[in-house]
């Protein structure tokens, strides 16, 4: 059973997704920590809801980055977690943590990864004129938003969009996408190899996603 800490500062609702799917019976993991940097973050009572164990670490209450890390890391070793979900955590983790914990921490990003990394991407993919976004799954690395690739969901980018309609379509593929890499690793179905992440025996999809999508 593969214990799992998830990293979240605000609404928790992909922290909610990843509860739902460890409750599935083909879900070898467990959730044994949820960390908030943020003590008042609604997420933390999602957790408390579903009886998983909680602790704020409140980032204003360390003098340093690497001190700040070295909390968390404790905590997480301290519930005996061997995987970390990042699930709209939104401090910057030093590169010492990220290399301690290398192919251990996925995180989620709600935009088509290379592409439009960063805070603010839905206003980002607007400005651009693209006709599709959607979201990444991936290991995290220390530089931001980057690692390799686990899942991806395409989501189309409508003409009265903005930040705030495009960022709810997505979040809803967020909600399908990374309970499933969850369950992926936890069944030992995925690997990294060369910065590239290989999944054992996973259905790739067959249909392609045009938008706009007629004429
Ligand atoms: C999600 O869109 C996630 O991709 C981004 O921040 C948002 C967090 O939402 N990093 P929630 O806290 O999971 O509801």
């Amino acid at each position: 059973m593969m214990r799992v800490a998830v990293f979240i500062s605000g609404r928790g609702t992909n922290l909610q997704a990843l509860i739902n799917v460890c409750a599935e019976e083909d879900t070898p993991a467990e959730i044994g920590l949820v960390v908030s940097n943020r003590p008042d973050a609604q997420g933390l009572r999602r957790a408390a809801a579903a009886g998983v164990p909680t602790v704020a670490i409140d980032h204003t209450t360390y003098d340093s980055r690497a001190s700040f890390d070295a909390a968390l890391d404790a905590a997480v070793r301290r519930a005996r977690c061997s995987t970390i979900c990042l699930a709209g955590f939104m401090r910057v983790l030093t590169g010492d943590f990220m290399r301690a914990w290398r192919d251990r921490i996925l995180n989620i990003h709600p935009s088509l990864l290379p592409s439009f990394p960063g805070l603010n991407c839905h206003a980002r993919v607007i400005e651009a004129g693209v006709t599709i976004s959607g979201c990444t799954v991936h290991f995290a690395r220390p530089e931001l938003d980057s690692g390799p690739i686990v899942l991806q969901a395409a989501v189309p980018v409508l003409p009265d969009d903005d930040a705030g309609t495009l960022a709810a379509r997505i979040l809803e593929a967020e909600h399908r996408i990374y309970p499933m890499a969850l369950k992926l690793v936890a069944q030992g179905r995925v690997r990294v190899v060369s910065e590239r992440v290989r999944i054992h025996d996973a259905a790739m999809a067959g249909d392609v996603l045009v938008n706009p999508a007629g004429v």
